[in-house]
């Protein structure tokens, strides 16, 4: 009996300029670059691979729980293009139910223990392009810092400490409807909607704009881009036949109390992916002003500071704890 195992934790990410459309499918490339942040371990994946000649068929334990069906399926599609028989378990940091996608961290991190059980030392970029495989915004999620993704694989803008003061407060708003996978959603955009149209028309000054202010540590002008982005798509969203409707009545109202907490100086940016959680940008300085707004509604949160990147775990047999193998940097 031959095992191969190891096990790595990835983290989320959130996209300042997101990647809506796919400019060729089976390839998973987008129509669009997208800029993001990696997200610390608060909002991340740890996942355990183990190829063994003694397994049958492919087990997926996501929190504790043995998947069937779709996310099976997408584990055992990916685990193809590496593979033999494998045995996953994943899980995740942050609450179940609580309405975080973990496709990002999910994915980065099955793409980053399958490799290392196999023993590819692959490369930063392989990893990247590999992981886009499994969710285009995987990609990302292979760097720590600011990162862009426009073609087979992302690349680092900035990394972790480039930026200190930053942080993505994120609101928990549960999500218990079942909607539309951005992975199908997305193209029904392309395929249906004006506006979608428009959109593609001013992204790149919009990648300039994003771009230059994460460089040079422009934080009112990064605020005002990242509102009117995550607007427009959500725009686009509502202009697509179905109509994608991801945004609730507290998504609303966390836009309007930035707005109300914005009317004197620029202090934060809301930002919001396929689904209802906002993700509010902001400095350390404006963090406790905001989360007294946040309690006052009695919403819960998780305050993430700008890091990521990937990290390999090590356990002895029969110990309980993981210890960290290494920290890739990139
Ligand atoms: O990679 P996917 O299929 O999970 O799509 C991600 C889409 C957004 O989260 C809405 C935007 C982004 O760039 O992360």
């Amino acid at each position: 009996m031959t095992k191969f195992k190891a096990t790595a934790i990835a983290c989320s990410n959130i996209a300042f300029l997101k990647y809506w459309g796919k400019r060729d499918e089976s390839l998973n490339l987008p129509m669009n670059p997208s800029i993001s942040m990696t997200l610390d371990e608060q909002v991340s994946t740890k996942t355990t691979v183990e190829f063994s000649d003694e397994y049958s068929e492919d087990e997926f334990y996501l929190n504790g729980k043995k998947e069937t069906g779709e996310k099976l399926e997408r584990v055992k599609k990916f685990l193809d293009i590496v593979r033999e028989k494998a045995k996953v378990i994943s899980e995740n940091s942050f609450p179940t139910g609580s309405g975080i996608a973990s496709s990002a961290s999910g994915f980065a991190a099955l793409t980053a223990a399958s490799t290392r059980a196999l023993n590819l030392n692959l490369s930063l970029k392989e990893l990247s392009a590999l992981a886009r495989l499994g969710s285009g915004s995987a990609c990302r999620s292979i760097y720590n810092g600011f990162v862009e993704w426009q073609d087979e694989y992302a690349i680092q803008i900035k990394d972790k400490n480039h930026w200190p003061e930053i942080r993505d407060l994120i609101v928990l708003v549960a999500d218990n409807e079942k909607k539309i996978s951005s992975r199908e959603a997305m193209q029904l955009t392309v395929k249906t909607s004006k506006k979608y149209k428009e959109r593609l028309n001013s992204i790149n000054m919009m990648y300039f704009k994003i771009k230059r202010a994460i460089i040079n540590k422009d934080f009112v002008n990064l605020c005002e881009a990242i509102m009117k982005e995550s607007d427009n798509l959500h725009e686009c969203m509502l202009d697509t036949e179905p109509k994608l409707d991801y945004l609730n009545e507290i998504s609303y109202e966390v836009k309007n109390m930035i707005k109300e907490i914005n009317k004197k100086i620029v202090k934060a940016a809301y930002t919001f992916d396929a689904g209802p959680n906002a993700h509010i940008i902001t400095l350390d300085k404006y963090v406790d002003e905001i989360l007294i707004e946040l309690k006052r509604k009695n919403l819960n949160f998780i305050v993430s500071k700008c890091n990521g990147g990937i990290r390999y775990l090590w356990k002895q047999k029969h110990m309980e704890k993981y210890y960290y193998l290494e920290l890739i940097q990139y």
